[in-house]
């Protein structure tokens, strides 16, 4: 089994690597999310990672485009485009903050799209678009 060695914030931890599976994923499955904005299309740039030993894949069109030559020259790799092929170190250059987002219970949802069924629940929905668009400036209606 190869390992993929992951330092970040000054500690180091061994997860075994998942054939298939880039180094984004596996870091989000053992909760050491790197930043990410374009959920691992390569797109946004901000899945950072080091590599500091190991075999790799070669850097993929998108990291051609998103690296700078500088981060290339450092072995800077976007984590979501990197494929592992043996034991690899790397190091999180960009580790994502803690999210305090929780998943709100449905009982305390006020209204469920599902429930959305009546004529009188779209009346209430068109209530809600009403509000948010008078606080967003957006038309929401598609008037
Ligand atoms: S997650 Fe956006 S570039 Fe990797």
């Amino acid at each position: 089994m190869d390992w993929l060695t992951v330092v970040s914030d000054g500690t180091e931890r061994r997860i075994p690597i998942t054939p298939g599976l880039s180094v984004r994923d596996m870091l989000v499955k053992a909760r050491l999310p790197v930043r990410s904005a374009c959920r691992g299309n390569g797109a946004c740039g901000l899945c950072l990672v080091q590599v500091e030993a190991g075999l790799v894949n070669e850097r993929t069109r998108s990291e051609r485009l998103v690296l700078s030559p500088e981060q290339r020259e450092l072995n800077i790799r976007l984590a979501c485009q990197l494929l592992p092929e043996g034991d690899l170190r790397v190091r999180i250059i960009n580790p994502a903050e803690e999210s305090n987002w929780r998943e709100i219970p449905p009982a305390h949802l006020r209204c469920m799209p599902s429930q959305l069924a009546s004529e009188s629940d779209w009346g209430e929905a068109e209530d809600w678009l009403l509000i948010l668009e008078q606080l967003t400036s957006v038309s929401l209606r598609g008037t």
